[in-house]
Parts: structure tokens; C-alpha cells; sequence
């Protein structure tokens, strides 16, 4: 029983912006992962960033057929001829996955992008990525003194999201 809760964690969370640039990171689990550089944290928010906006861009294309130069059977009338439909809308690479932990990305509209580090038994990331969401819009959009697409510094931020990743990792 111990095991389990021990095993079910959430280790840290990065915000990138929509330029690629890291403007938050946070460990919540010292005993979880261990620390990465700041550089290879940079590495990390660039090349995820640019791996991202490469995998927003494959999509399965829906009719074959038209892809080989054969005219469908049957076309949809609503689509311009030789213009494939493709799946809407468009989600680049959403979850890593190691042996030791697993890595969940929340793309918002504008393009700010929530890494959450969690351990790969945590159920439910879902919904805690998008809780810390909302605690950006509520504490970090809403602050006056914050410029957007600089880093995060809020100290409001810090406490809800603390409180609220703590009592998940203590469940
Ligand atoms: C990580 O966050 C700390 C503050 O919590 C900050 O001082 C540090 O510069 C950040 N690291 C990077 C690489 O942004």
C-alpha cells in the first residue's frame, strides 16, 4: 500500500513560452528525479518546443486513395477537389514516456506549453495539468505586474500550486 503511494507522483512542472524560451520551472520531489542542469533544462524546453511544432504537423491523411493520385469514389463535396481533410484540430506530441517517468504536455491556445514530470503510475495527469492551468490564469494572467512570455515570478502562483501538488503527492 505504501509502495503505491509512493509510486504515484508528481515531480515537477516547466512552462514554456511560445517562442520556446523556459519561463517556470518547479520541483516538487526532491526525492523524485534527480536534478537536471540549467542548461540541459533549456535543452530541454527548446527541443521539446521544436519537436512540438514538427509533430503538430503529421497528421494521418484521411483518404488514401487521393493521396496516390487516384480520385476518390466518392468525394466529399464540402472539400475543394485534391485538398485532403485532416483531423482538427491540430495536437503535436502530447506525452513522453520512460521507464522512470512520464511527461505530459499541455498546449494552451496561445501556445504556452505546461510540462508536467510525473511518475508513470500517476493517474488522472489530465486533470492536474490543467488545474495548474488554471492557477496560471488565475494567479500568473491575472497579476498586473506580470509581462507576458517573461518568466514567472509570483509568488501567489508558487503557493497555490505548491498546496495543490502537495496534497496530490500525499494522497
Ligand atoms: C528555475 O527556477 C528558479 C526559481 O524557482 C530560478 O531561480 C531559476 O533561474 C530557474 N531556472 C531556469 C533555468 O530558468
Amino acid at each position: 500500500m505504501l509502495e503505491t503511494r509512493l509510486s504515484a507522483t508528481v515531480f515537477a512542472l516547466i512552462i514554456i513560452n511560445k517562442a520556446g524560451g523556459l519561463i517556470y520551472n518547479k520541483t516538487f520531489h526532491e526525492a523524485g528525479l534527480n536534478k537536471i542542469s540549467t542548461n540541459d533544462l533549456l535543452v530541454l524546453a527548446g527541443t521539446f518546443h521544436g519537436v512540438h511544432a514538427i509533430t503538430a504537423r503529421l497528421n494521418p491523411i484521411k483518404n488514401p486513395a487521393a493521396a496516390a493520385g487516384i480520385t476518390a469514389p466518392a468525394p466529399n463535396p464540402a472539400a475543394p477537389p485534391g485538398i485532403l481533410t485532416r483531423p482538427e484540430p491540430q495536437s503535436g506530441l502530447e506525452v513522453l514516456e520512460s521507464e522512470n517517468f512520464r511527461l505530459q504536455c499541455f498546449n494552451t491556445m496561445t501556445g504556452t506549453k505546461f510540462l508536467l514530470f510525473t511518475d508513470t503510475a500517476q493517474a488522472n495527469v489530465d486533470v492536474t495539468i490543467r488545474r495548474v492551468y488554471e492557477l496560471y490564469a488565475d494567479y500568473v494572467m491575472k497579476n498586473p505586474f506580470y509581462q507576458l512570455e517573461m518568466p514567472v515570478r509570483c509568488d501567489m502562483f508558487d503557493r497555490k500550486l505548491l498546496s495543490y501538488i502537495r496534497e496530490i503527492n500525499s494522497r
